[in-house]
C-alpha cells in the first residue's frame, strides 16, 4: 500500500523545518520514507489508546527532523561513511573500556592527556560511565540523573566533553555514553514538578494515592536491590503518594504508557547522538514497561519501544549504534537484538552477560561444560549484530543462567550456584579469591559477586600473602579470562584498572553514600604513580597491562575474530579446556582455553576432526606445532591458552 497520508506528513514536516531537499539530505529523506511506516505502526501498538496520540506522532516526526537539522555536517559525513562501510561496528579494529571519569583522571579535560595510554594500551572506544548531573549521595555512580543535558559539575562542563570528542576523533576514537532510560533522579525537575502535586508531572511517573496498586505490582516484581531497597515502590510525604522505585528509593521509574515520556527522552537520546555519540548504551531496558501480574521485565512492549527508538535513530542519526543492556536470561538477552521482521533492527549490541558468568563458572570449577551447554543460545545472535564482550564491569556478576544447563553438565543447580558463591566470596575453603555477595536476598536465596577481576582471580590474596607463585597463577588466570573475552567474537569491553590489576578498593565504606553498595569495592581510583609500573619489567603491573596489550594487537590483525557470526564451539575431548575456532574464506583459528590447575591434555584428533591438517602457529606463545598422532597430544599449561592459527603451505 502506498502510504500517501504518512508522507504526506513527512512533507509537511520538512516544510515546516524549512528543510530543501538538497543531495546531501536526499539520503534522510529515503531513510524517512523507508522507516516511516514501522515507526507509526510500532508508535500506534503502544499509545493508538492515549487521547492524543495523533498530535503526539506529529511531534515525534518533528522531533525526528529536528535532530537531523541540529546534525553537525560533519557528523551526517561521519553518518555517510559509516552507512557505507556496513555494520561498521564490527570490525576487530574496536576495543573499548568503561571508566568512571572523575576515578579515572579527575576530570573530562583531564582525560584527554590519558587518551595516548589508552591508545598504547589499543582501547579505541571509550565508555565514559554517567556524566549528567546527579545528586551527590543520591547518584547510583551516576545512574540517578537529574539533568539530562547539563554535565555533572565534578567532571566539568558541556563544552569540555565537546573538546575531548574532538581530541578522540583525531586519535580515531570512538565514544560511547549512557542514556539512562528507565529512571530519573528524584530531584529531577519531573520528579519535583510532580512532588508539588503537579498532574501532568505526576503522569510521567508510576504514582498512586495508596497501597493497592503498589501491592498488586509487589507480588510478581522481584527486588532488584533486596538489601538496599526493598520493594519497588516509595513513599512520597511531599505529595502524599506512592511512586515505583524498582532500583533505589532516589531512582523514580519513568512511565513510558505516558506518549510523552517517550517523546522527551527521544529528544535526550538525539541530543547524545548529536555530541557525536557512536554507542548509545542504554540502561536497563528489561525494566521499561510495567504491568500488574508480570515480572514487569522484558515484556513485548519494552521491545517495541526499543525497536521504535531504533526506528528513529536509524532515520535522523543512523552513524549511532544502541546497546541495550539487558542482563537477564540467555533466551531473553537474545530477544534484544530483535525477533521475526525486527531481526536485527533493535539492539545493535548487547552484553555477553551469559558468557562472562560462565566463565567465571569454568574458572571456579576448572569444569567448561556448563559453558558448553549454553551456547546453544548464545549462537542465536542474529548475523549484523554484536555482543559486547567482558569479564567485569562496574556491576556484579549475575549468575543468571538456566539451571537445565548446569544440570546438564551434570550439577546440582542449587549447590552449583551455591558453590560459585561461596567460592567468589572467599567463603569456600582453600577458595584464593577475594570478592563479596551483592544484594543477598534471604527470601529467596540468591546473591550476585562483587569483586574486581584481578580480587576474583587470587591476586589480592597472592600479594596478601606475598606468594610468588600464586601471583603467577592469578596472572594467568586474569590473561586467560580476558583472552576468552577478546577472541570469542564481539567488542571487547574491558574496565578500567583490570588493565593492570587493581585489586578491590575498601574505601568506599567510610563513604555513606556508597557503603550501603559494595559494587564499590570494584570501582577503583587510579593512582598514576602505581600505573607507572607498567614500565617496569617484571612488575605485576607490567605482566598484566603488556599481556593484555599483546592480547588486544593480536585481535587487531585477525578479521575472523569480529563478530561475523563465525564461531564454532568444537568438543576437545578435556572437560577442563574450552575450544572453538572462528573461520572465515580461508583463515581459521583455533582457540584453546585451559581452565585446570594442572596441565591439560588435547588429543591432536581434536584438530583433524575439525578438518585441521597442517602445521599451527600460537599468536599468544609465537611456538609453531606440527599436528601429531591420534594418541598424541597439545600439552596447556595451567590457566594457559593457545590462539592456532592453520599455515597453510604455500
Ligand atoms: C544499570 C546499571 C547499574 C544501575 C542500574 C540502575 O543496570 O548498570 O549500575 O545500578 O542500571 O540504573
Ligand atoms: C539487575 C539488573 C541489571 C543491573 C543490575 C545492577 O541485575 O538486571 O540491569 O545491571 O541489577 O546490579
Amino acid at each position: 500500500m502506498y502510504e500517501y497520508q504518512l508522507h504526506k506528513k513527512i512533507d509537511q514536516g520538512l516544510e515546516k523545518a524549512f528543510l530543501k531537499i538538497q543531495s546531501g539530505h536526499l539520503s534522510f529523506y529515503s531513510r524517512f520514507i523507508a522507516n516511516i511506516s514501522s515507526i507509526n505502526s510500532l508508535f500506534h501498538q503502544l499509545y493508538s489508546i492515549d487521547k492524543n496520540a495523533d498530535v503526539l506522532f506529529e511531534r515525534l516526526i518533528e522531533t525526528i527532523i529536528k535532530a537531523f537539522t541540529d546534525r553537525a555536517e560533519q557528523l551526517q559525513q561521519i553518518d555517510n561513511a559509516k552507512i557505507e562501510k556496513g555494520n561498521w561496528f564490527l570490525s576487530n579494529d574496536l576495543a573499548g573500556m568503561s571508566l568512571y571519569v572523575d576515578r579515572f583522571s579527575g576530570t573530562l579535560k583531564n582525560l584527554e592527556e590519558k587518551l595516548e595510554y589508552l591508545d598504547d594500551l589499543g582501547v579505541n572506544v571509550l565508555h565514559l560511565m554517567p556524566l549528567f548531573e546527579s545528586p551527590d549521595g543520591e547518584s547510583d555512580g551516576g545512574y540517578a540523573v537529574s539533568d539530562f543535558r547539563k554535565i555533572d559539575k565534578r567532571f566539568g562542563t558541556l563544552s569540555d566533553l565537546k573538546n575531548l570528542r574532538q581530541k578522540m576523533r583525531e586519535k580515531n576514537m570512538f565514544l560511547m555514553i549512557d542514556i539512562v532510560l528507565n529512571h530519573t533522579s528524584h530531584h529531577h525537575e519531573w520528579a519535583e514538578k510532580a512532588k508539588a502535586g503537579d498532574k501532568k508531572f505526576q503522569d510521567f511517573f508510576y504514582m498512586y494515592d495508596d497501597r493497592n496498586i503498589p501491592d498488586e505490582y509487589d507480588k510478581t516484581m522481584p527486588e532488584i536491590f533486596p538489601e538496599a531497597a526493598p520493594g519497588n515502590f516509595t513513599f512520597v510525604p511531599e505529595c502524599d503518594k506512592w511512586v515505583m522505585t524498582v532500583f533505589h528509593n532516589y531512582q523514580w521509574d519513568l512511565n513510558y504508557a505516558n506518549p510523552e515520556v517517550l517523546i522527551l527522552m527521544l529528544e535526550n537520546i538525539f541530543f547524545y547522538a548529536n555530541l557525536g555519540v557512536d554507542i548509545l548504551r542504554i540502561d536497563a531496558p528489561a525494566f521499561i514497561w510495567k504491568e500488574p501480574g508480570t515480572t514487569s521485565q522484558n515484556l513485548p512492549q519494552a521491545h517495541t519501544l526499543l525497536r521504535l527508538i531504533k526506528q528513529c535513530v536509524q532515520v535522523a542519526t543512523p552513524g549511532m549504534a544502541l546497546l541495550g543492556e539487558a542482563i537477564v536470561a540467555p533466551q531473553a538477552i537474545i530477544k534484544y537484538f530483535g525477533e521475526g521482521e525486527y531481526i536485527s533492527q533493535e539492539c545493535d549490541f548487547a552484553y555477553n552477560a551469559t558468557q562472562m558468568a560462565l566463565q567465571w563458572d569454568a574458572l571456579a570449577t576448572g569444569d567448561t561444560r556448563v559453558m558448553l551447554a549454553a551456547q546453544h543460545v548464545l549462537l542465536q545472535k542474529p548475523f549484523g549484530t554484536s555482543w559486547i564482550t567482558y569479564t567485569r564491569c562496574h556491576d556484579d556478576i549475575g549468575l543468571g543462567y538456566d539451571d537445565y544447563m548446569i544440570e546438564q553438565a551434570g550439577f546440582n543447580a542449587y549447590e552449583h550456584r551455591n558453590f560459585l558463591k561461596n567460592y567468589y566470596s572467599g567463603s569456600f575453603t582453600g577458595s584464593p579469591s577475594k570478592g563479596a555477595l551483592f544484594s543477598y536476598n534471604p527470601k529467596t536465596g540468591d546473591a550476585r559477586i562483587s569483586g574486581t577481576l584481578a580480587s576474583l582471580c587470587g591476586l589480592e590474596n597472592a600479594i596478601d600473602e606475598n606468594n610468588e607463585e600464586e601471583i603467577t597463577t592469578s596472572v594467568n588466570k586474569i590473561l586467560l579470562m580476558q583472552s576468552l573475552s577478546f577472541f570469542i567474537g564481539g567488542l571487547p569491553m574491558l574496565f578500567y584498572g583490570d588493565e593492570l590489576g587493581y585489586t578491590n578498593d575498601y574505601i568506599y565504606l567510610t563513604d555513606d553514600g556508597k557503603s550501603y553498595d559494595n559494587r564499590w569495592m570494584h570501582r577503583p581510583n587510579i593512582d598514576w604513580t602505581k600505573n607507572k609500573n607498567i614500565d617496569v619489567k617484571g612488575t605485576v603491573e607490567e605482566r598484566i597491562f603488556s599481556g593484555t596489550k599483546k592480547l588486544l594487537s593480536i585481535r587487531k590483525k585477525i578479521s575472523e575474530v569480529a563478530d561475523h557470526s563465525n564461531l564454532t564451539w568444537v568438543t576437545p575431548h578435556n572437560i577442563h579446556v574450552a575450544g572453538f575456532i572462528r573461520s572465515m574464506k580461508i583463515k581459521r583459528l583455533f582457540c584453546l582455553y585451559n581452565f585446570n590447575d594442572k596441565p591439560s591434555f588435547v588429543t591432536w584428533y581434536a584438530f583433524k576432526e575439525n578438518g585441521f591438517t597442517h602445521k599451527l602457529y600460537d599468536h599468544w606463545s609465537g611456538k609453531n606445532y606440527a599436528i601429531g598422532k591420534d594418541d598424541e597430544y597439545l600439552i596447556i599449561q595451567p590457566y594457559e591458552f593457545c590462539l592456532l592459527e592453520e599455515k597453510i603451505d604455500p
